[in-house]
């Protein structure tokens, strides 16, 4: 059982948790994941190392409720535990001094582009931070990108704050200002990951993209998470999830991810209908 031991929640249905994991926290790179169950019965779900405290034995994870197991989840409380919590895994992210690196966070892909920004910045590199959200409402770590950023630039869809569009209109203005930029990093829904592909796929830039296809065990045994990067079949869980954004199907990942909504919606509604019950007869 691991422990919450702080939680807030930083947007609506997004909560970062801070959870005793210190076998975890002392081990954790950059980029990498873990795989989490609430309960002893409930389905895997991969969430990303945001962060770590190794004085305090602690990981942080940020969720954001979309379905059963992230709502169940962000309904628990400092004081309760969260059943099980598998990791580090993955394979970190490559980390060098490249010269500038861009960052690119769209909705809760900041979480996970967060820990990665910061390890780009401890290893020398000037850091343009991206982050995009539907509304201003839904910015996330606006503060923590920007202790560890040299520029941000904030964009949201409805222009309630920062620049009015999207993360590659910002993307395109640097590039169209004929900025230097040595890497791109982007994570966030899969539609911004393959617009950030192409748009820097006429220029070379180097490009790397972090996949949330379905993960079930997390070490390469149940192919789940099956990807298709440069014609060759790759797990994400170990060979990734980071992968070269130019070599990415996209549109592979897509209909792998929408294989099981119809399921995914029954058992959040079922769920809901049974908390409704719950609280009837309470
Ligand atoms: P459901 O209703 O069951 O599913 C909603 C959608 O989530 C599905 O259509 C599918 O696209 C995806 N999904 C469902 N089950 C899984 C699964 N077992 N593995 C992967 N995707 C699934 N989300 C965060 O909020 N914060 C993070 O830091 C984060 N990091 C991730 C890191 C990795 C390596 C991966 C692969 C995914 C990450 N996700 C993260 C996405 C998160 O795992 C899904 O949102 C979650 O599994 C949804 O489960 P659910 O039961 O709440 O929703
Ligand atoms: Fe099973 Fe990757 S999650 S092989
Ligand atoms: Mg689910």
């Amino acid at each position: 059982m691991f422990e919450i031991k702080r939680k807030t929640e930083l947007a609506p249905d997004i909560c970062r948790f801070e959870v005793d994991a210190p076998q975890i926290a002392k081990k954790r790179k950059p980029g990498q994941f873990v795989i989490i169950r609430v309960t002893d019965t409930g389905e895997r779900v991969p969430l990303t190392i945001a962060d770590s405290n190794t004085d305090e034995g602690t990981i942080t994870i940020i969720a954001q409720g979309v379905g059963k197991t992230t709502k169940m989840l962000n309904m628990l409380d400092v004081g309760d535990s969260i059943h099980d919590v598998v990791g580090p895994l993955g394979s970190p992210t490559h980390i060098e001094d490249f010269g500038t690196a861009v960052i690119i966070g769209g909705g809760v892909g900041i979480a996970i582009a967060y820990p990665i920004a910061k390890g780009m910045k401890l290893a020398g590199n000037k850091v343009v931070s991206i982050l995009g959200a539907r509304d201003k409402s839904l910015m996330l770590l606006e503060d923590d990108v920007r202790a560890i950023s040299d520029e941000v630039i904030v964009t949201t869809d409805d222009g309630s704050y920062g620049i009015h569009g999207f993360v590659t209109d910002a993307l395109k203005g640097l590039i169209d200002a004929g900025r230097k930029i040595d890497v791109v990093v982007a994570i966030g829904p899969v539609v911004m990951m393959q617009a950030v592909a192409e748009m820097t796929r006429p220029h070379g830039i180097r490009t790397i993209v972090s996949l949330n296809p379905i993960m079930i065990d997390g070490t390469g045994m149940c192919g789940g998470c099956r990807v298709t990067v440069g014609g060759q079949i790759k797990f994400a869980c170990v060979d990734g999830p980071e992968f070269d954004a130019h070599e990415v199907d996209f549109e592979d990942l897509k209909v792998r991810l929408s294989a099981f909504r119809k399921y995914e919606q029954d058992a959040l509604e079922r769920w809901g209908h049974e908390c409704q019950l719950d609280g009837q007869e309470g």
